[in-house]
């Protein structure tokens, strides 16, 4: 599945515009990771471009989160092992077992990924204005953008520092700031 047939993908079960960008922006800061970390960059982007597949379809029940997400994509042929990582990033259900690099990075790109949006959205949506300071000063507001995590960002400090981590975050996301609604 190439990231046109991933998109297309979650676009017949996903129709919060919202929550596609949240896709899309996730992928795209696991293809910049996987590049830091010479891995397989079209397969981790997959990872982050399809790993809310079910949210819509859940209900709000995040006892289902990821385990209706791996029904769906073995439906369209998604392979055994990238859909076992998504239907384990659901936090709730597996914190403390991450410890491949992939499902590390998943779980912070999850979080950075909003971060990184509110960021742009505070500079008007202009993408091109945020910074890793920025970025850095942010994460340590903890009423900004209360929603995205620190702790799941922290998890990928072993694999890739946190101020690193955040310029490639920006650059995933500096990439396709057209899809997600920003300059
Ligand atoms: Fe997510």
């Amino acid at each position: 599945m190439d990231r046109a047939a991933a998109i297309s993908v979650i676009t017949t079960y996903i129709h919060d515009e919202h929550l596609v960008r949240h896709c899309l922006a996730t992928g795209a800061i696991m293809k910049h990771a996987a590049r830091h970390l010479h891995e397989n960059e079209a397969r981790w982007e997959r990872i982050g471009i399809l790993h809310d597949i079910d949210f819509e379809q859940i209900g709000g029940d995040m006892q289902r989160h990821g385990v209706t997400g791996a029904e769906i994509l073995l439906r369209h042929g998604t392979s055994a092992d990238e859909t076992e990582i998504i239907r384990r990033h659901n936090h709730l259900l597996h914190k403390g077992t991450y410890t491949e690099p992939v499902e590390v990075v998943l779980q912070a790109a999850d979080s950075l990924s909003g971060l990184i949006i509110a960021c742009g959205l505070v500079k008007g949506g202009n993408l091109s204005d945020v910074s890793v300071k920025t970025i850095t000063k942010k994460a340590k507001e903890k009423s900004f953008a209360a929603g995205c995590d620190r702790d799941r960002i922290a998890l990928v400090d072993p694999v890739i520092g946190s101020p690193e981590f955040y310029g490639i975050g920006l650059a995933g996301l500096m990439e396709i700031r057209e899809e997600l609604g920003l300059k």
